[in-house]
């Protein structure tokens, strides 16, 4: 089966007096969305930038913003960043009372709807809403910074949702956060992964551009 694999760089490795500059760097790359961490220092220790930064950032950029939201009680912020422009809004399942509702609610404002994992997680939590979902992050690092080791037990988890969806007849975007590299974005993508988050890895590579074409696997490693 050929599927496109989708390089969606996270700026929060870039500079962030010059985030515009970042995502339309990004674009110029040759990326496929703009990943936004959102941190709020309560569901992980950091803190990072908010719906209005997200909208600040649409005069630099064409590309989706795919909005994950690292923060407890998601469903208090969605409709801001429905209304920030944000193209695609990921919850964490470990965040939400009422995951089920919040990624309704997320349809209802015609956003695309996620659902993230850490990775001591199990898929399972997933299950009973994979139906409801348009994207299924899977972290391959403990969320709330960037520049972490990748954890290579994640690819199982890439397997087991991949074959889940199938099953159930659903095609939802697979989307791996953390760590990922040339090397373990290859990985991701024998594993099932679709959608490849990469901050240090495009941000700090001397050549974004290669990085972003040998992480979608456009270009191989060796070059
Ligand atoms: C971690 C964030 C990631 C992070 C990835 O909590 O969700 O998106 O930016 O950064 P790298 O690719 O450097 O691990
Ligand atoms: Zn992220």
């Amino acid at each position: 089966m050929t599927e496109k694999t989708l390089v969606a760089p996270s700026i929060l490795s870039a500079d962030f007096a010059n985030l515009g500059f970042a995502a339309k760097n990004a674009q110029d790359w040759g990326a496929d969305w703009i990943h936004f961490d959102v941190m709020d220092g309560f569901f992980v220790d950091s803190i990072t930038f908010g719906a209005a930064m997200c909208k600040a950032l649409l005069p630099h950029t064409s590309l989706p913003i795919d909005a994950h939201l690292m923060v407890t009680n998601p469903m208090k912020h969605v409709e801001a960043f429905a209304n920030a422009g944000a193209s695609i809004i990921t919850v964490h399942a470990e965040a939400d009372m009422h995951l089920h509702r919040t990624l309704q609610k997320i349809r209802s404002l015609n956003v695309k709807c996620g659902v993230a994992i850490n990775p001591a997680s199990p898929v399972e939590l997933i299950e009973p809403v994979i139906e409801e979902c348009d994207l299924v992050l899977l972290m391959t690092v403990n969320p709330g910074a960037g520049g972490q080791k990748f954890i290579p037990s994640v690819l199982r988890k890439i397997e087991r949702i991949r074959s889940m969806a199938e099953n159930l007849g659903v095609f939802p975007y697979i989307e791996v956060d953390g760590g990922v590299n040339p090397e373990t974005a290859r990985l991701c993508r024998e594993a099932g992964a679709n959608v490849l988050v990469a901050g240090n890895a495009v941000f700090k590579a001397q050549s974004p551009k290669d990085a972003i074409l040998m992480i979608r696997g456009d270009m191989s490693l060796n070059v």
